[in-house]
């Protein structure tokens, strides 16, 4: 079992709303220290951290005629990292800058989400799974809430504890959602898609009240994509929402939680500050239990995964290890995961 980063995947660096025309601003990820910026046009780019000159990171820079300049001593780097001007050389000084680089990131940017590929230089990006996108949604739709929290915890431990279906009455043991009190069996049909697998689309469990607040017979569909991406799409009628929840393994014991709901419902728009205050204390339910497990990870235990609450958790697995030892081995990636009825109470 693979439980290291994977790489030549896409993470998600930043929501786009957190990164304004002419600015930089600094994401760690995977252990690496990234730069991101934006220059005039709105074009993004990201870069590694740290000037080849003498190591300061660039993110303190600012950005001038679309290049990043070094705060320390001026030198600038365009978008794929090259080095277009050290301002200290004189004219008859024959150091090419061009010959300089910095280490730089493909960076892709959709529906309010800024991208980076974490992995090898010249890599086949047709190959590796895409970010997920929210049919439907034109590109210049902002999402309607956004919320980015740091789980202090391994990133497969963010994505087991979001994808579980057996914590519900205990975690999110609130007014507005389940109590252990309302639990019922659950029988769901899953089966793979690219690089991950999807719960097939169903009416949601009759004691679900927050669904039932959409109205209409609302269908929801749930698809897992490597490397960390969990999107819940529910339908109602011709509306639709979106609750589209991205990890980004900050290092082994720190996780970025990039979490947006997306709807096209008028009425759902006035209930925006319920909806706000739900995720926010549904996702800190979340994250109050990561961080309680960290005490007990401490020492090492060894864990156990059961039929069938943990199948997906397995599935999560299996999938990372697979898309690791594919590329390993040089060979086509093969979706372990088969269609399969799961079976749980919540
Ligand atoms: S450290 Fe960046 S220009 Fe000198
Ligand atoms: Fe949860």
């Amino acid at each position: 079992m693979f439980t290291g980063f994977l790489k030549n995947v896409w993470y998600v660096g930043l929501p786009s709303s957190e990164l304004a025309i002419n600015k930089a601003t600094a994401r760690k990820i995977l252990n690496e220290p990234v730069v991101f910026y934006r220059d005039s046009k709105g074009k993004v780019s990201a870069m590694r951290d740290i000037c080849p000159h003498r190591g300061i990171p660039l993110s303190y820079g600012r950005v001038v005629n679309d290049n990043l300049e070094c705060p320390y001593h001026g030198w600038k780097f365009d978008g794929t990292g090259m080095c277009t001007e050290i301002p200290s050389l004189c004219p008859d000084q024959d150091l090419n800058p061009n010959k300089i680089k910095v280490r730089s990131y493909p960076v892709h940017e959709a529906q309010g989400l800024i991208w980076v590929f974490m992995g090898d230089k010249d890599f086949d990006l047709t190959k590796v799974p895409q970010p997920p996108v929210m049919q439907g949604f034109p590109e210049g739709k902002k999402p309607n809430l956004t919320y980015v929290v740091n789980f202090p915890c391994h990133v497969d431990h963010a994505v087991i504890g979001l994808m579980d279906p057996a914590h519900g009455p205990y975690v999110h043991k609130s007014w507005f959602w389940r109590s252990e009190k309302t639990m019922l069996e659950k029988k769901k049909l899953f089966g793979p898609v690219d690089f991950g697998f999807q719960m097939i689309r169903h009416k949601p469990s009759s004691n679900s009240k927050a669904y039932k607040l959409l109205g209409g017979v609302p269908t929801t569909e749930i698809t897992f994509t490597l490397p960390c991406v969990r999107v819940e799409h529910i339908q109602v009628g011709e509306r639709k929402f979106y609750s589209y929840t991205a990890l980004t393994p900050v290092d082994e014991k720190n996780t970025r939680v990039t979490q947006l709901a997306v709807w096209d419902i008028p009425w759902l728009s006035l209930f925006k500050p319920a909806v706000d205050k739900f995720g926010k204390v549904f996702l800190g339910q979340d994250m109050d239990a990561v961080t309680k497990q960290q005490e007990g990870l401490k020492y090492d235990p060894s864990l156990m995964l059961i039929k069938d609450a943990d199948t997906q958790a397995k599935w999560y697995y299996s999938l990372k290890t697979e898309y690791h030892n594919a590329l390993e081995e040089k060979r086509p990636f093969v979706n372990p995961v088969k269609q399969t009825e799961l079976r749980w109470r919540s």
